[in-house]
This record gives structure tokens, sequence and C-alpha cells, in this order.
């Protein structure tokens, strides 16, 4: 769906932020037209949260939750964007307007696929009602006919064209079933059902849609479980079973819990430990893993305890350096021989195994034991190589304060002075893929001059600012600079734009998460003294740029000839800035 972007500022300006936040979360007015509450993302007992009503946005200055109407209703809501475009537009009694536009045809069908998946599903639930062995079988393992229903457990029976029948009348139906992987195109032309005599588990995406199936033969057989294919709606590396039920039943996710089977998530839901997912017999990938610390700080990874449980642990390790930024706590719980959570929990119940998990190893106690296992830290070899590995891995950690923490134990460990390597992590020489993630924000905020932030924060926080720079600021290296530049350009075509719209201009770019930290700073500038603050600023970072320029120019002039356009550009430019000066000097003698 295309949602025209003139609707969507149209929306955003008619939805008052304070009033729309302050139906959920009750607001105190507190300074000039900031209001506070307890921070509705994360616990805490004073009040963090702000809403400000000019900016129409919100900021929280405990865990950096921020934005706009659309980004309240996504992280509160946990809404995908267009749904919460339709949200706040029904809130507005406004109707969204669909662009015409020209997708392949293969998505516009997409909706038809999900009401297929969704029609089957109620079939094969319907079947189990009818099938005493169907029953028996989730009897026999302990399933409860509630957690059946809530996990819309149902039973393919047995025949090779129950499903096909039913809804395969037409060509066209025909062909969704075949896209959607619920029949089989024989050889010999003609078609059969995918799944036969099994026990159906319908794999839902995190917003509540089917997109496939996971089929288990009931008695003993090969294979034990049959997936539905990779299709149009179904990606197996990305999707998880069980986490739209740990969305829905949980308001805030304390910890997700990944498992390996479809069983170990039913039974851990049954008994009580309702933030059980699992992967679809793939190994976990930052897709997954990605996604999961969108609504969670914490994830537990649980697997056997045997030799293949430790390898698939590892596996998961290497997948996590990257991504454990340090708000972020993973864990492994091992489980005793022979169990699998389904049979675990069972035998001991949700307390006891909590307690495990509170106590399973840390990422880092995993890794260290590991690597600490394969080497002799009784020799100085074996202590410089286990010191090696270490830092093969830890390099690849993003730069915070759990990379150096983990290194110093290296240090401790290895019995090394690791402050060189450390100078060197924190120099920036982490690995590439690391850097591009996080370069973009850290250059803002490490290197940008302070006249430029200045200018950036008081234009992102009251747009309407920028009209008042009235010559073009020249093009120099200076960072930030063309940012800068972009930003005058939006206000110049739209005036009256909020900051709440400046964010909206940016979702998804890679300046979204600067604008977010620009429109929450705090300072303490009154209203009426902001056009002379930011006129001041504006007049530094005019002579810093010119600085800039005639360094740039001067440097160049030391290694080669000027092009006679660079000679007066210099010329121009040094005027510029004694002239500037000097109206400085005048301005401040008054
Ligand atoms: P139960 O025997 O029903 O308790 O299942 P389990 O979850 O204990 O089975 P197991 O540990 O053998 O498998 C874990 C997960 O691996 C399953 O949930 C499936 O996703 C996947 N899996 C298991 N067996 C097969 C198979 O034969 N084929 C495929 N494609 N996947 C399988
Ligand atoms: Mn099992």
């Amino acid at each position: 769906m295309q949602i025209p972007r003139d609707f969507i500022e149209l929306l955003l300006a008619k939805i008052d932020l304070v009033e729309f936040i302050g139906q959920q979360v009750p607001l105190r007015k507190k300074s000039g037209s900031n209001y506070f509450a307890r921070c509705p993302f994360h616990n805490e007992k004073s009040a963090s949260f702000s809403v400000s009503q000019p900016k129409q946005f919100y900021y929280c200055f405990g865990c950096g939750a921020h934005g706009n109407a659309i980004d309240f209703l996504m992280q509160n809501d946990r809404l995908s964007f267009p749904e919460a475009i339709i949200a706040l537009a029904r809130h507005a009694g406004m109707e969204v307007p669909h662009e015409a536009n020209n997708k392949s045809k293969k998505q516009d069908s997409l909706p038809a696929l999900y009401e297929l998946m969704s029609s089957v599903t109620q079939y094969y639930y319907d079947q189990m009602r009818k099938s005493p062995r169907a029953i028996q079988y989730l009897k026999q393992r302990g399933i409860s006919g509630a957690i059946a229903k809530q996990f819309h457990l149902g039973y393919a029976p047995t025949g090779w064209s129950h499903v096909f029948d039913e809804f395969g009348k037409t060509e066209e139906d025909k062909k969704k079933l075949f896209d959607t992987g619920i029949i089989i195109k024989k050889d010999s032309g003609g078609f059969y059902d995918r799944f036969r005599d099994r026990i159906m588990f319908p794999i839902h995406d995190y917003r509540g849609r089917i997109i496939g199936f996971g089929g288990r033969i009931l008695d003993q057989g090969e294979p034990k479980y049959l997936n539905s294919p990779e299709t149009p709606l179904f990606q197996k590396g990305h999707e998880l079973y069980g986490l739209h039920q740990t969305l829905k039943a949980n308001r805030q996710i304390n910890r997700i819990l990944i498992v390996e089977g479809y069983m170990d998530v039913i039974a851990l839901f049954q008994h009580g430990i309702t933030y059980a997912v699992a992967t679809l017999g793939t190994a976990t990938s930052s897709h997954h893993i990605e996604r999961l610390f969108r609504y969670t700080h914490e994830i537990v990874f649980c697997f056997d305890g045997d030799k293949a449980g430790r390898t698939a642990a590892w596996r998961a390790l290497e997948v996590m350096f990257p991504l454990m930024q340090d708000s972020l706590q993973v864990k492994f719980l091992f489980l005793p021989e022979g169990e699998d959570p389904d049979t675990l929990i069972r035998k001991i119940g949700k307390d006891h195994f909590e307690k495990s998990m509170n106590q399973a190893l840390t990422l880092s106690a995993f890794f260290l034991q590991t690597i600490a296992k394969q080497n002799d830290l009784a020799t100085m070899e074996g202590r410089a190589a286990f010191a090696a590995e270490t830092l093969r891995y830890i390099k690849q950690l993003p730069a915070g304060v759990f990379q150096g923490i983990l290194l110093d134990e290296v240090g401790k460990r290895a019995r090394i002075d690791i402050s060189e390597w450390k100078a060197n992590l924190t120099m920036g020489k982490t690995p590439d893929v690391i850097l591009e993630k996080s370069l973009p924000e850290q250059k803002h905020q490490l290197k940008l001059p302070k006249a430029l932030e200045i200018v950036l924060m008081l234009i992102v926080q009251k747009p309407a600012l920028a009209v008042l720079i009235d010559e073009p600021i020249q093009p120099s290296h200076l960072p930030g600079l063309s940012f800068l530049a972009a930003l005058i350009a939006i206000v110049r075509t739209k005036p009256d734009i909020s900051t709440a719209m400046l964010r909206e201009h940016f979702r998804d770019q890679k300046e979204e998460s600067f604008i977010a930290r620009l429109a929450g700073q705090e300072h303490m500038i009154p209203d009426d003294g902001m056009e002379n603050e930011f006129l001041g600023a504006i007049r530094q970072l005019k002579a810093l740029n010119l600085d800039e320029l005639i360094n740039q120019l001067l440097a160049k002039a030391t290694q080669d000839n000027l092009t006679e356009e660079e000679k007066i550009n210099l010329t121009n430019a040094i005027n510029q800035k004694k002239s500037l000066t000097a109206t400085q000097h005048s301005s401040s003698n008054q």
C-alpha cells in the first residue's frame, strides 16, 4: 500500500500529540509547553517521558524512545507503519487515500493469499474436531484444549486431495493453493495435498497473519515435521514461531526465550512461560535477533546440553556478537541430557524453569569458557592463543562498555596488558560492517562543530527559524553541512512544517536517529530569545565555515597551484571573514 506523503503530513497536522498520547498515558504539565509522564516504554519510577506540544514530538530521557504520533502507535501498539497510519486516520476521522501503485501483479495478489491461508487454517481446525485420532494425539502429548485453540492447531486428514477439492475449484484457486505451497504439482499433471495425516501448526507472522504451516506426523515416520516451502508469504530465515502469540500475551516483554521446536513453544506457553519462540528448522539468523530486540532487551537461547547443542549455541553466539549493544542481555540455557523444553517444563514447572533461566550462562561467560577450554591457560603459548582468539571476536562487538569490560577480562585471564588493543579498538579499528552501522550517528555526535549542532538543533525543534538564513552557506568540507542544507531546503518549501513532520521526512533514512536526538535535546533558551540565539550561531557557523574553506584552499595551494577560480574564492573567503569579524565586533560593542 502506498500512502501519499501529503496525506501523512495532513494527518500529523490534524492530530494533537499531547491530546493523543494523553488518552493513554497520564500526562502532567511541568515546564513551558512540555508534558511529562512515566515512560510507557520502560519501567521507571520518575517521569522521564516528555511530550512537546509545539514540536508534536515525544522523547524519553530514560530509554531514548522518541518520535511523532505515528511512531507512538508503532511502538506502543506494535503496529506496522501503514497500520499506524490507518489507526491514526481513524482517530482523526479521515480516510486513507490509496495512491495508484504500479507494483507487480504478484504483490497485488498477496491479500488473497493471506485470506486463503486463513481459510485453510480454519479448515484444518475443523478437521481436528472430527478426528478422534488427532484429538487423542494432542491429549497424549498433554496439550490442553485452550492452548490448541490459542495456537489454532489443526489436523490435515488422510488422503491426497481434501484441501485441493475444498479450495481448488477454479484455475485461479489452484494457482493460489500452489503459490502458498499447500498443494504440490504432480509430474504427470494435476495436484495433491502437501500435508496429509498430520497435526498442523499454523505459522503466524508477528502481525498475526498466517504465512505457512508445520505439520507433525502422528505416529513414527519420516519426515517427522514437514514445513511449508518458501513462498511469497513465508521466508523461513525471518520468521519465528510463537512471536505473534508472545506479543499478544504480553504488554511489556522482559525477555524472550528461543527454543527449537513447535511443541516446545506450545508446552512452555501452556505452563505459563508466554514468551517463547522457535526458529523454523533453521539456525538463528541476525534477522531473527534484530526483530526480537525490537521487543525486548533480553534473549535466552535454549539448547540441548550435548555436543550438538554446544555447537549450535556457538553458532548463535557468532550471530549475536555484532549485534550486542550495551543495553542488551543474552544468555544460554543448556538443558539436562535427554530433555527438551517440552519435557522439562512438564517436569519442573514454570518457577523452577524461570529460575534456571536466571542462572543461565551469560554470553560473555559462555564465550570465555568455550575459548578457555580450547587453550591451556597455564602456558604462555596457550594464553597468547586464548587472547588472539578472543580478540578476533571482541573486535566484532559494537564499540561500547561491554566490549571494554570483556577485553579487560581477557587481559586478566591471559595476564597481558591490553591497553594498546583497547586504544586500537576505540580508535575505530573495528571491522567495517560494524563501523558502517554506527558511523553516521557517531560522526554527528563526536565531530560536529558546536555552532552547527546548535543551528541544527534549533531548526529541528523550531523549523521556521531556517527561513531566517538569508544567504546560502558556501559548501565546504565541514561535516554536517550538507545535512543543514537539506533541512533548509525542506523548510523553504514548507515554512510551517513541524518537528513531527520533519521527522517523518527522514523516516528510514540514515539521519533518522540524529534528528531524534536533536529533537529531544533540552536547551535553556527562552522562546523569545530563540531567534537571537539562532542568528548568533549562524554567524559563528559562517565564520567557522570560512575558516574551513580558507584552510582547504591554502592546503591545496601548498601542494599545487590554485586555479584562477580558486584564487578568487580564496580572496573572497578571506575578505568575507574579515568583514564578518568586524560586524561581530561592532555588534558586540553596541
Ligand atoms: P516432538 O518430537 O514433537 O516433541 O518434536 P521436537 O520439537 O522435540 O522435535 P525435534 O527436536 O526433533 O525437532 C525440533 C524442530 O526441528 C521441529 O520443531 C521442526 O521445526 C524441526 N524438525 C524436526 N524434524 C524435522 C524433519 O523431519 N524435517 C524438517 N524439515 N524439520 C524438522
Ligand atoms: Mn520434543
